[in-house]
């Protein structure tokens, strides 16, 4: 049987969160340190992730180690690590202290702090039910345009994309331990883990998303989290 097919084992479920990003769009201070109702956008993200998962490794930027030391010390997470250049290499940084009997991983972004428990549950309970990974989307509510600079250096449009085949994706996603190590084998770099999984062949299937689980990226973001986290309750 293709490895691809094969079932997930039960076993114990570990999450990495990643906090290891300089946030160059959203500009003065590190995004996941800034403080959203009170408390750090990252401690959200982990107290979610530690309700949800067996096990959490929080990647840390280079420098990071007295925050680290102080997460573990709040039993906010079992592990820390130093994340690397890309997203893709913090995920690797993690993947290297996951046990070997993890039999799924999930990958949270720290700059998600609004995604719920529930949401969590279900990409795990997607992969315990047969996918190799797992991800929440939501429906593409904007008009999608291709573009491109032209002959004058103007950014004109190439084309219209049809947005009834498009969906914006998020974290957390939950992966067959044994797939999302065979993924991230060539060392590459993408946006998510899925996409990486996509390219070995994965079977990588939808779960609804929640239109509350932004990630602050700019700097209006975290002000659209503050709206957005009175209206969660
Ligand atoms: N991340 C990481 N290691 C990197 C890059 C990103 O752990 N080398 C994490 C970020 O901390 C964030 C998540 O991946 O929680 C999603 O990335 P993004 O929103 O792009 O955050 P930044 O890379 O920090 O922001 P920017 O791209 O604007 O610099
Ligand atoms: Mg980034």
């Amino acid at each position: 049987m293709n490895d691809i097919d094969a079932p997930p084992s039960d076993g114990p479920v570990w999450t990495i969160v990643l906090a290891a990003g300089s946030g160059r769009r959203y500009g003065a201070h590190p995004k996941q340190y800034e403080l959203l109702g009170g408390e750090r956008v990252i401690d959200r993200a982990l107290a979610t992730c530690r309700a949800a998962a067996d096990h959490v490794v929080v990647v840390l930027a280079p420098g990071e180690d007295a925050t680290g030391e102080r997460l573990l010390d709040s039993g906010a997470a079992d592990a820390f690590v130093i994340g690397g250049a890309e997203r893709s290499d913090s995920v690797r940084s993690a993947l290297a202290v996951v046990d070997e009997d993890a039999a799924v991983i999930v990958v949270h972004d720290a700059a998600r702090p609004l995604a719920s428990a529930g949401l969590h549950a279900a990409v795990v309970a997607a992969v315990h039910a047969g996918a190799d990974a797992a991800i929440p989307a939501v429906p593409v509510v904007d008009t999608i345009k291709r573009v491109r600079t032209d002959t004058t250096g103007e950014l004109v449009v190439g084309a219209t994309l049809d947005r009834s085949e498009l969906m914006a994706v998020q974290t957390p996603q939950a992966f067959r331990a044994e797939v999302l190590h065979r993924a991230h084998v060539d060392a590459t770099d993408a946006t998510d883990d899925a996409a990486l999984v996509e390219a070995i062949g994965g079977r990588v299937v939808i779960v609804a998303g929640e239109t509350t689980n932004i990630k602050i990226t700019g700097p209006d973001d975290l002000a659209v989290a503050s709206v957005l986290l009175g209206t969660l309750g």
